[in-house]
């Protein structure tokens, strides 16, 4: 791209040095730059780009975007001060991309719990109805059958844009993404024109990072009030008015409200809940009037999920009733409750609950559906080196079941014992054990079960590795599950 064209973004800057006439690529990680490129200095959390723009020169970067003075030969390249690197950055990616995320019809879904589900149910039904879709979730993005990976749930606002561009290129509709609170506060997905913000619910996560429920909860207030003001293209913010902070959201955005809820009224509801162990069934009153939801989605979380996809869909032009038989067909998600195929007379789900709500809701999603003989056993743990504060939480939650083992969960590079004894405080009942080993408290699990009963192993659903130290090593839930159950069942 014409260099003076792209740089025609920023408003406020000051270019020093000779400026090349084309600019190749743009890039804010030295290891990636490319000749003839444009490198920017980002202040990141663990790392600044300020110290790598040396390293981004000898790779052939020609232009350094900067929010200081710095050292280079103004001869062959060109330094470009502006007062924020992030904004700055945001800006030229739209640009040097051609602003992908105007031509593209965009979903975002954020929330404590329940973003991969809806994003996931939202592209299923996309799919069966034969659109082109992307989906950006926990590890990359998806463009139709072809999978990018990245870093972080959210990635950064280029690579953002790289994707959105080829997910463009590639003919794809509609892009789903996950958005998380922190890729938001950091501006992550700043310069993405979403057209659909979805809001799932808010709990207790993350605040190693925010420090207090407000500061968490407005980082995801950004992605409402980025929805604008523009009223010249239809946007929604579709929102769950059984948690108080949807009329947050609703004041930080003048897109239309479409609010669904279980408890109260709202645009969509959910009536005459029915659980069972392998489905769901429920009255939706929509817009279009009442129809059965049956689904193979299980728990009241996952009725909140199927509103929200169902909203969110509906305000994109399709019809509830092309909606509905949909649902029908559609597999669990993976690692999310998901019943493991096993042939023994317990029931074994596993599933990602890492949150205290989660927990509680997969609890009462296993209670709901249950008879009183049946006992539910689970098993629980928590990740080293991040949120110490939702430990006791999680306990308290995990004490509803009858029998709970505590574990692990990537301890990384802390005390197992510590982190089991941190989510012990919480519990409320004699009814746990605590065995730091993760194989061995699902192998304990299995084996305190009596037929009928059902265990719940949660936290890693379908994630296959187990972070030691430093260290990734091979691991899966579902696997040792189905290991043991076949000893202690053998016919
Ligand atoms: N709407 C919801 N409310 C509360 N808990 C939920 C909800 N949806 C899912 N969960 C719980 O959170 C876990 C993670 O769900 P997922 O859809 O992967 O959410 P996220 O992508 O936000 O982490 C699930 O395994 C389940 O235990
Ligand atoms: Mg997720």
């Amino acid at each position: 791209m014409k260099t003076t064209e792209l740089l025609e973004c920023l408003k406020i800057k000051q270019v020093i040095g000779h400026l090349p006439n084309q600019i190749k690529s743009i890039h804010h990680d030295s290891r990636n730059v490319q000749n003839k490129s444009l490198f920017v200095c980002i202040s990141g959390f663990t790392v600044d780009g300020h110290d790598y723009y040396r390293d981004a020169l000898k790779k052939g970067a020609r232009v350094i975007v900067a929010n200081r003075s710095l050292t280079i030969d103004l001869e062959k390249n060109a330094l470009i001060i502006v007062p924020d690197t992030i904004k700055a950055l945001a800006k030229l990616a739209n640009t040097f991309y051609h602003f992908p995320s105007n031509k593209l019809n965009i979903f975002g879904v954020t929330g404590t719990n329940g973003k991969t589900t809806v994003t996931s149910l939202i592209h299923d039904m996309l799919r069966k109805l034969n659109q082109k879709t992307a989906v950006a979730g926990t590890n990359g993005m998806l463009i139709n059958k072809h999978y990018f990976q990245t870093a972080n749930t959210t990635c950064d606002v280029l690579t953002n844009q790289q994707l959105l561009h080829r997910a463009y290129q590639e003919g794809v509709d509609h892009v789903i993404m996950e958005v998380s609170s922190q890729g938001l506060s950091q501006g992550r997905l700043s310069g993405i024109n979403f057209d659909v913000a979805v809001f799932t619910n808010l709990s207790q996560d993350h605040l190693d990072y925010h420090h207090t429920m407000e500061n968490y909860g407005y980082a995801k207030g950004i992605l409402f009030a980025q929805l604008g003001n523009d009223m010249t293209s239809p946007k929604y913010a579709v929102l769950n008015c059984d948690d108080p902070w949807w009329k947050t959201y609703n004041y930080f955005t003048s897109a239309e409200a479409i609010t669904y809820s279980i408890y109260t009224d709202a645009i969509f509801r959910a009536t005459n809940i029915n659980y069972h162990t392998d489905t769901t069934e429920f009255t939706l009153q929509s817009p279009e009037g009442k129809h059965l939801i049956q689904s193979n989605l299980l728990g009241e979380f996952n009725v909140y999920n199927t509103l929200a996809a169902l909203a969110s869909l509906y305000v994109k032009g399709y019809s509830i009733t092309t909606l509905v038989p949909l649902l029908r067909g559609m597999s669990t998600i993976k690692g999310r409750m998901e019943r493991i195929n096993v042939e023994a007379p317990v029931t074994i789900y596993i599933d990602y609950a890492h949150t205290p709500d989660a927990i509680e809701k997969c609890v009462h999603a296993v209670r709901s559906s249950k008879n009183s003989e049946q006992q539910l056993i689970m098993v629980v743990g928590t990740g080293g080196e991040r949120d110490k504060e939702k430990r006791p939480l999680m306990g308290e939650k995990a004490s509803q079941a009858d029998t709970v083992i505590l574990t692990i969960n990537d301890p990384r590079n802390e005390d197992s014992n510590k982190i089991l004894t941190d989510m012990e405080k919480g519990m409320l009942h004699n009814n746990y054990s605590l065995i730091p080993d993760r194989k061995q408290a699902i192998k304990q699990a299995i084996q305190l079960s009596k037929p009928g009963d059902i265990i719940v192993i949660a936290g890693k659903g379908r994630e296959n590795y187990q972070i030691i130290g430093d260290k990734k090593y091979p691991h899966s839930d579902a696997s040792l599950a189905i290991e043991q159950v076949k000893i202690t069942y053998p016919d």
